[in-house]
């Protein structure tokens, strides 16, 4: 006989229940960026990548950060996975465009593009993680990590795939940040609705910003 799933099992199932774990999933996600971004900042202190390499090496090493790099994967996944379910579910409903017109009058430019957005990064994690994840981790390189990011954003191809990534990464962030919150039922009054979305934008131009200067330096350092 089958088991009835239980309460909390049927409720991660309801599209509330699914909108909550998307807005979780990226929150999560947005912490790991700012971590992320923090040790890559690394790369541009002048020392040859010697604090880089210290960084990339404890990252790798430690047992408790590669427990954080198993929930890291996980939230990927989940947060995927919820954005597909989300995607079908809306064409099944509204398989034809007549709405388009009325969309463009209420959403933001950020919000209608939240899908293609998406597209464009999950494409960068696979190249990103072919590239560094995939070839130091598993296949092993003799480069350091620095090495291979002086390689990589040296030229300006790769550089340029990078930079529109996070442009769009960008687009991604301004929406999903105030939306993650607003899930979470915390714009409660205007004012905080206010607060939430100066945070947001702030906190995406640090991000983008601050991931965009890495290539940008390594180009400038090379051809300048
Ligand atoms: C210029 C910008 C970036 C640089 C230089 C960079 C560098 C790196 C490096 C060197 C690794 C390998 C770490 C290791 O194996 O120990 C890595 C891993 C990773 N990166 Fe990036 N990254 C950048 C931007 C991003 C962005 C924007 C995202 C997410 C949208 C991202 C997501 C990841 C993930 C998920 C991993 C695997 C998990 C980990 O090893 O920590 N990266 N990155």
């Amino acid at each position: 006989m089958a088991q009835a799933a239980s309460p909390a099992v049927g409720w991660l199932h309801t599209s509330v229940g699914r909108k909550v774990v998307m807005a979780a999933t990226g929150i999560f996600l947005m912490t790991f960026l700012v971590v992320h971004l923090s040790g890559n900042l690394l790369l541009l202190r002048g020392d040859r990548g010697a604090a880089f390499n210290a960084y990339a090496e404890f990252m790798s090493t430690n047992p408790f950060i590669r427990v954080l790099e198993v929930l890291l994967f996980l939230g990927f996944l989940i947060h995927i996975y919820q954005g597909l379910y989300f995607i079908l579910k809306e064409k099944q409903a509204r398989p034809q465009r007549y709405t388009l017109n009325a969309a463009h009058a209420n959403t933001s430019l950020f919000s209608r593009t939240m899908r293609i957005s998406a597209v464009v990064v999950l494409v960068f994690l696979i190249v990103h993680m072919r590239h560094f994840f995939v070839e130091h981790r598993i296949l092993g390189t003799s480069l350091t990590m620095y090495e291979s990011c002086k390689i990589a954003f040296e030229n300006p191809l790769y550089s340029a795939f990078y930079l529109f990534s996070f442009l769009l990464l960008g687009f991604h962030l301004v929406h999903g940040f105030y939306s993650s919150f607003q899930t979470l039922g915390v714009i409660l009054n205007a004012r905080v609705e206010r607060l939430i979305r100066t945070v947001g934008i702030a906190f995406t131009v640090f991000i983008t910003v601050g991931f965009s200067a890495i290539p940008i330096y390594f180009l400038a350092a090379k051809y300048f």
